[in-house]
């Protein structure tokens, strides 16, 4: 359930019509509804009700500091994975003892800024990691806080690009040689291990392979505990999946209420790392059609609706084939036709949907794109110098832009022409 929903044939977010805010903002923009990020965060948290746990809004999904601090006043904490996203949630007001830190590439820079911030712990992904942390915490005169990121190796049957938790993928230290590097840690002088992670991949859409991780968790925790190395946090990496187009996701009560049989007496702080499913619904983009065209050179004709945001505002249907619905602003009644949805980059890659049946558009009309809160704007790029475009929130009948739409200026900022190339 969201709040983007027609009155009269005219989409809502909240209780603002869409074509308003298109009005005094212009298009593209993103637009996210504050209820339905609420509600979302809550149905997540709430399924662990009773259990001592930290839902760390993965920051990657969708990073704008209003939303960080959304979150953060609803007790929420942050996964980051770079030294920006820790910034950001700083920025945001979380809690440092909130904030974990995962990623297979931090450098020496990024881990000393974690360390001064006293985050809660760093999802550590290799030996050569932990031996820097070692390094640089003896350096600065303390401990640095770490779990494991271990990989399970169990199939989340997702998209290849987002399946994390195989033993092919980059991801993780192999659970039959984590042990060893758990005993190798709790014997280092600046290292204090807290916990155990992993996070199997994106867009989940069964609950049986995160009780196969978990299950391998606990026994590894077991094994561990044999060898006299206690662990306080698990962390279960990101959330369940999202409905784009006719998925049958878990709902998050469901996988919660999965974690709470597969955890029995384990004893233990739960964390949990979710993105998609707290803002994949709770966002849009918001885009007017510049031109409709018509290729009659092939065996079949080929209606196309040119509209003004590409792949660079939002590139996942571009880079995983990704599915998502697209909708009109106000409903007219015209009759439905199929069409390619594309965007003015100049590659035959940039489209938002393809051989999709929606309803006849004429120049000028808007068009939402849903469930694009989650790895939309985040993902965005300047790609054929196209400023990126505002985001929005609204709050009942208010809406305040919550990031401005970038400038001409912007474009060439720190940009400059060498004084060689003058002479
Ligand atoms: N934790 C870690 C360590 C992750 O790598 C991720 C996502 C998450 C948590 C959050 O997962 P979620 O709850 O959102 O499923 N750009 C892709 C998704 C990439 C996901 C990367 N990692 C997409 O647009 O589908």
């Amino acid at each position: 359930m969201n709040h983007f929903q027609y009155r009269n044939c005219e989409l809502f977010c909240e209780d603002i019509a869409v074509a308003d805010i298109a009005k005094e903002v212009g298009t593209p923009f993103y637009l996210y509804s504050r209820a339905t990020l609420n509600r979302h965060f809550l149905a997540f948290d709430s399924g662990f009700e009773g259990l001592e746990h930290i839902t760390c809004f993965a920051v990657k999904s969708c990073s704008n500091i209003a939303i960080l601090f959304l979150f953060g006043k609803l007790g929420g904490g942050a996964d980051i994975v770079s030294g920006g996203e820790l910034f950001r949630a700083l920025q945001a007001g979380i809690d440092p003892q909130k904030i974990i830190y995962s990623g297979v590439g931090k450098t020496e820079k990024e881990l000393r800024y974690g360390l001064e911030s006293g985050i809660l712990f760093f999802n550590v992904e290799s030996e050569q990691e932990l031996q820097s942390l070692n390094r640089i915490a003896a350096d600065m005169g303390g401990k640095a806080p770490v779990s494991f990121r271990v990989n399970p190796d169990v199939d989340p049957k997702t998209h290849a690009y987002i399946s994390t938790g195989l033993a092919k993928n980059k991801f993780g230290i192999p659970i039959q040689e984590a042990e060893e590097l758990y005993v190798q840690a709790s014997e280092m002088e600046h290292i204090a291990v807290k916990g155990v992670s992993c996070h199997i991949g994106s867009q989940l859409t069964l609950i049986s392979p995160f009780v196969e991780a978990m299950r391998k968790i606990k026994a590894f925790i077991g094994r561990l505990s044999e060898r006299g190395v206690t662990v306080q946090y698990i962390d279960l990496g990101g959330g369940v999946g999202i409905i784009y187009d006719d998925e049958k996701p878990p709902h998050p009560k469901e996988y919660a209420q999965a974690i709470r049989e597969e955890l029995g007496g384990l004893q233990a702080t739960l964390i949990f790392e979710p993105g998609r499913v707290i803002a994949g619904n709770s966002g849009i983009m918001v885009t007017e059609v510049q031109y409709t065209k018509v290729n009659r050179g092939g065996a079949k004709e080929k209606h196309f609706v040119v509209v003004d945001a590409g792949m660079n505002d939002l590139t996942r249907p571009s880079l995983y084939g990704a599915f998502h619905a697209i909708q009109p602003v106000v409903k007219t009644g015209a009759a439905a036709r199929v069409v390619d949805v594309v965007g003015p980059i100049c590659e035959t890659g940039d489209f938002l949907a393809k051989d999709r049946d929606i309803a006849a558009v004429q120049q000028g009309d808007l068009l939402a794109v849903m469930s694009a809160g989650a790895y939309g704007f985040t993902m965005a790029s300047n790609y054929n110098s196209r400023p990126r475009v505002a985001e929005g929130m609204v709050d009942g009948d208010q809406f305040e832009i919550i990031r401005e739409r970038e400038t001409m200026e912007s474009l060439i900022r720190g940009e400059k022409i060498p004084g060689f190339l003058e002479k």
